[in-house]
């Protein structure tokens, strides 16, 4: 790839089969299984998401979001970067980074911006599916194909 050059979407993700559908402050998306939420994200809005001050890395705390999973009582906040997104999703409350990179596609959604937490470690889904371990870097399956290139 020539430098500089964007990556083909596909490139960014997890192969997948079908789309699955979540929803944001009451709009839905289709977005692609077996893929970390922050990475949905990016399928839904490409253009702004890979320039987002986004860590990957379950660090910066920028891609908070309250989510209520389909077999969830209530909603709990959970980092995007790091939960592969299921069938279902129920987000109601977003990072602020967050809001910024995805104000387009919600429209005229009601966005919550997620305050910042008190404790870091407080924040749960320890029995959700992670990717924590996942050996993709920021921008895709090895992180050398450069879209996001913010070194803070
Ligand atoms: S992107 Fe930094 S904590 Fe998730």
């Amino acid at each position: 790839m020539a430098e500089g050059e964007a990556p083909f979407m596909s490139e960014v993700f997890r192969p997948y089969e079908r789309l699955v559908e979540i929803t944001i402050l009451g709009k839905t998306f289709l977005v692609p299984e077996r893929n970390s939420l922050l990475r949905a994200f990016q399928f839904i809005s490409p253009e702004t998401i890979p320039y987002g001050r986004f860590c990957w890395n379950q660090e910066c705390q920028y891609c908070r979001v309250n989510c209520q999973l389909s077999d969830d009582d209530q909603a709990r906040p959970i980092l995007s970067c790091k939960f592969i997104v299921s069938e279902g999703m129920h987000i109601s409350d977003l990072a602020p980074e967050l809001v910024g990179c995805l104000r387009t596609k919600l429209g005229q959604a009601q966005v919550a911006i997620v305050d910042a937490p008190a404790d870091p470690n407080a924040i749960s889904g320890a029995d959700v599916p992670s990717v924590a371990s996942a050996p993709s870097g920021p921008n895709g399956s090895n992180g050398t194909n450069g879209i996001h290139d913010h070194d803070e």
